[in-house]
């Protein structure tokens, strides 16, 4: 039923108390990579909304939107661009800034990696603040992304991250909580 893969991926995600720092609940994916049907079932979720449709770019979010994100362009047929930490990436980059659950940080993208109006899937593992999903967001429309959806595996509703992300226009789909 419609509840079963929710609890399936619940199940499936490791809880870790006080890590990276003490109140911290932690989420680890880790547990459901390496469960070869939650992986898939987690995957094919994601992309059951645009199975068919035209998506042109994944954009995943270092480091774990990488491994949902990779999975989920191949899926779709779409080219992936990475949105990494700042200082990694060899090319011109675009950069914002951003604050997270347990800090601050800043990320950045090739500036020729997206070409205006390109369609994009924003993939991450987990909403929590939203401040990285939302950072995210704005550079990919900065340089012309229509932003058709933001997925992630996991939502922390308390923390109201998908409030960030449908204020810019673009709708969120999570998986379980
Ligand atoms: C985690 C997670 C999201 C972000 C969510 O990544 O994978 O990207 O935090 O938090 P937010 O909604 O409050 O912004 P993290 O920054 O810990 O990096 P990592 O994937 O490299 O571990
Ligand atoms: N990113 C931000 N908050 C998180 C949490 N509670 N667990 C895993 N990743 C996170």
């Amino acid at each position: 039923g419609a509840d079963s893969i929710s609890e399936e991926l619940v199940k499936a995600i490791r809880t870790i108390p006080d890590y990276p720092k003490k109140g911290i609940i932690f989420r680890d994916i880790t547990t459901l990579l390496g469960d070869a049907r939650a992986f898939r079932r987690a995957v094919d979720a994601l992309v059951q909304p645009w199975a068919g449709s035209k998506i042109d770019q994944v954009a995943g979010i270092e480091a774990r939107g990488f491994i949902l994100g990779g999975a989920v362009a191949h899926q779709l047929s779409a080219g992936f661009v990475p949105i990494r930490k700042k200082g990694k990436l060899p090319h011109e980059t675009v950069r914002i800034a951003y604050s997270l659950e347990y800090g601050i940080d800043e990320m950045e993208m090739h500036k020729d990696a997206i070409k205006p109006g390109d369609r994009v899937i924003l993939v991450d593992d987990l909403i929590a603040t939203g401040g990285t999903a939302e950072a995210a967001t704005r550079l990919l429309q900065r340089m012309g992304a229509e932003v058709i959806a933001a997925c992630f595996i996991i939502d922390l509703p308390d923390l109201g991250g998908r409030a960030k992300i449908e204020a810019l226009g673009v709708p969120v789909r999570t998986l379980a909580a």
